[in-house]
């Protein structure tokens, strides 16, 4: 039962993640949005991305938009709260992007979590976009990394029982 994890990182958040996840999937390859495969032959793919403007980044969504036939599997950080309404876009947008238009592709789960957003806000604080931003500069921790690795690990066993 081989996997590939595939990440697109600006500034590390999402590569953390992608690599803990890599080192906990027994038979799986790590790679770089740049260079993965347009059609991966590993059983599954898990494809991470970093949250821009309420979707997946410019990298992940070209690479999501191009698979086809895949059993795909997500994984992403933010600076918004994972259990927010903005996250839940962000992660629909990106699920779209595997099934319209259909093209064979399941997807059988998203991950999110927060992650330190390296630039200056470009707008004053308010007392509540201070405390998220506070928490993300937290993230993603040992303890995304530790529910990362719980959600796919159960998510493998339901999906490929026989392996
Ligand atoms: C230009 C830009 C746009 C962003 N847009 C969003 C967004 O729409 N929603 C969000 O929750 N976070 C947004 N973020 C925060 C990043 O998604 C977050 O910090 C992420 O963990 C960065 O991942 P990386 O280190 O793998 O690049 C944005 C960050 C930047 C720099």
């Amino acid at each position: 039962m081989q996997t590939l994890v595939v990440y697109s990182s600006r500034t590390g958040n999402t590569e953390k993640l992608a690599r803990a996840l890599a080192e906990a999937l027994p038979d799986s390859e790590l790679l770089p949005v740049a260079q993965a495969p347009a059609n991966p032959s590993h059983d599954w793919v898990l494809v991470g991305y970093w949250a821009f403007r309420g979707g997946p980044d410019e990298a992940a969504g070209v690479y999501l938009r191009g698979l086809s036939g895949q059993k795909v599997a997500l994984f992403g950080t933010l600076a918004a709260w994972p259990d927010s309404e903005h996250a839940a876009h962000c992660r629909e947008a990106a699920e779209r992007l595997l099934i319209e238009p259909e093209r064979g592709n399941t997807v059988l789960g998203t991950f999110l979590c927060q992650g330190r957003l390296h630039t200056e806000p470009r707008h004053p604080l308010t007392p509540e976009r201070r405390a998220r931003l506070v928490e993300a500069a937290k993230h993603p921790n040992e303890a995304d990394f530790q529910a990362a690795r719980a959600f796919f690990t159960e998510l493998r066993e339901r999906c490929f029982p026989q392996t």
